[in-house]
């Protein structure tokens, strides 16, 4: 049995949750859901950036204290990721206690193995990604990122010496070549690297909300040198060592591709100068886009999850991200490519099917339908073919492309009903080899698309009579043609997705 830990970057408290936070919490919720199929041991991390700047600032907007801002914004988080059936199995706030012990223990360590310094600062900070840029970073004076007026700040800081691991991080970078995926984006954070490191400010003396320096109370740490050791907390470093040894470094940190720098460069860095082991692998993805545009609060096109999921219904929000725009690449989100996926892949391809097999059981073999070793010699190769494809695309993070192969399988299975014609051959034995072909197949693509649509798959399962919930089954056993020695007792119900208009 393997061992997977799974983290998606911690979300800043200053907004509400959008589908560009969404994407990757389904990704890393997906990408969990199908190693707990494979019967890995699994870890699912997610939860809340809440210190800093940005978020105080939009604390005093709403009349509120941080923590009250924070204890709001956050429960909006949780309540989004459960509308979103997110399987996490930790939510880690930056303000709990045991992130502040942890925070405090880690940057110690670095402390006292010599990679912090005292030393006065002056530069241009982007409070909305609460980092300095030097003047070459700017665009025409601008952040990079926002588009918008940096300011000056001036303070005597706590730096984290990273100018002094541009060899030990050169060097982890030759001996991983895949720490860093996709390739485009090791490269990205190599010219980084190979561009010279300076040493960055961790902590602030200007605001007071954040986790205390240990060794000077004048100082709180900087909202990212606290946020990064999230992914420590939640494992116990530093109070539970079985915990942190079972996880630690074999994580998969999937993050946005804004966040590079942090991730892939000061925070194998940090753990470097800690003592303990880079992480094991970072998947950076790209945006989700409106209008070709990120989405922010300055640019107003933020769209709310929970409004979709009100619209189509929770699989198919989770379906259309997750198929629409391949993580890794940018893409752009749009109702009507939403509504044309809906219509096309789920009411068409795979809801048609699915009415069509259990209309025909229901309306000419009494409702019961049989499984037979030997299947039909298309659907058995499509199945095989859908299972070998999906393992690979899981195992290169790539959900579109395991649902791209589940995809023609459905394909398959159409056909092959069309060519067969059940509808036109009299009740018997014949009949009942064609229809428990087909629900052998919708057995398996079940079990495949369960990690991207839960409900749905556990609905199709209900409907053609398989026992049980598809999260206690296993893969690749229960994918195996014939592997359900069953008389199914098949259901036919209304519309698994209805089609819709704009
Ligand atoms: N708090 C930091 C991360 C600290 S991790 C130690 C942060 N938060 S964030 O809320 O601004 O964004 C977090 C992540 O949300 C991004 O890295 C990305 O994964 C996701 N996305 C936010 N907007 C997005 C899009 N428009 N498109 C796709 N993903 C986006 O940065």
């Amino acid at each position: 049995m393997s061992r997977f830990y799974v983290t998606t970057p911690i979300f800043y408290v200053n907004d509400a949750p959008h589908i560009g936070h969404a994407y990757v919490t389904l990704a890393a919720d997906a990408l969990a859901r199908w190693h707990r199929l494979l019967g890995d041991e699994v870890f699912f991390l997610t939860g809340t950036d809440e210190h800093g700047k940005k978020v105080a600032q939009a604390a005093v907007t709403r009349q509120a204290t941080p923590q009250q801002w924070a204890d709001v914004m956050s429960e909006h988080f949780k309540q989004a990721w459960k509308l979103l059936d997110i399987s996490n199995d930790d939510f880690i706030r930056t303000t709990e206690a045991r992130h502040y012990k942890t925070v405090q223990s880690f940057l110690q360590a670095i402390y006292d193995n010599g990679y912090i310094e005292l030393a006065p600062y002056e530069g241009r900070y982007c409070v909305s990604c609460e980092t300095y840029y030097t003047e070459e970073e700017l665009l025409a004076g601008n952040c990079p990122v926002h588009l918008q007026p940096v300011g000056t700040m001036k303070e005597e800081n706590y730096f984290f010496k990273l100018s002094s691991m541009s060899e030990r991080l050169l060097e982890w970078y030759e001996n991983s070549p895949t720490a860093v995926l996709p390739e485009s984006k090791r490269n990205e954070a190599l010219s980084f690297i190979k561009g010279g490191l300076q040493d960055f400010s961790i902590t602030r003396t200007s605001i007071d909300w954040g986790v205390p320096v240990p060794w000077d109370s004048q100082h709180v740490f900087y909202v990212w040198a606290d946020a990064l050791v999230n992914y420590l907390t939640a494992i116990s470093y530093g109070t539970n060592s079985n915990d942190f040894q079972k996880w630690w470094p074999y994580v998969n940190h999937l993050i946005g591709k804004e966040i590079i720098r942090f991730h892939c460069v000061w925070w194998p860095a940090m753990c470097m100068a800690a003592g303990i082991d880079p992480p094991n692998q970072l998947f950076v993805h790209g945006w989700l886009l409106v209008g070709g545009e990120k989405m922010s609060k300055t640019k107003l096109n933020q769209i709310s999850p929970v409004a979709l999921v009100d619209d189509f219904g929770v699989d198919a929000v989770r379906y259309y991200l997750l198929r629409g725009v391949p993580l890794g690449a940018d893409g752009d989100f749009s109702y009507e490519g939403m509504l044309s996926r809906y219509n096309s892949d789920l009411a068409n391809n795979l809801g048609n099917l699915l009415s069509r097999v259990t209309r025909l059981v229901t309306d000419k073999c009494f409702g019961v339908g049989h499984s037979f070793d030997v299947g039909h010699v298309r659907l058995v190769e499509g199945v095989d073919k859908a299972v070998e494809l999906c393992q690979s695309a899981w195992n290169e993070f790539a959900p579109h492309r395991a649902l791209d192969a589940v995809w023609e399988l459905i394909g398959e299975a159409n056909a092959v009903l069309e060519s067969e014609e059940p509808w036109k051959m009299p009740p018997g034995s014949a009949l009942d080899k064609v229809l428990g072909d087909q629900l052998e197949v919708l057995r398996i693509l079940a079990l495949l698309v369960w990690p991207v649509m839960p409900k749905a798959s556990n609905e199709i399962w209900r409907r053609i009579g398989v026992d049980g919930l598809i999260k206690d089954a296993r893969l690749p056993k229960d994918a195996v043609w014939g592997s359900y020695d069953l008389d199914f007792k098949v259901e036919a119900a209304g519309p698994l997705f209805p089609r819709r208009k704009l």
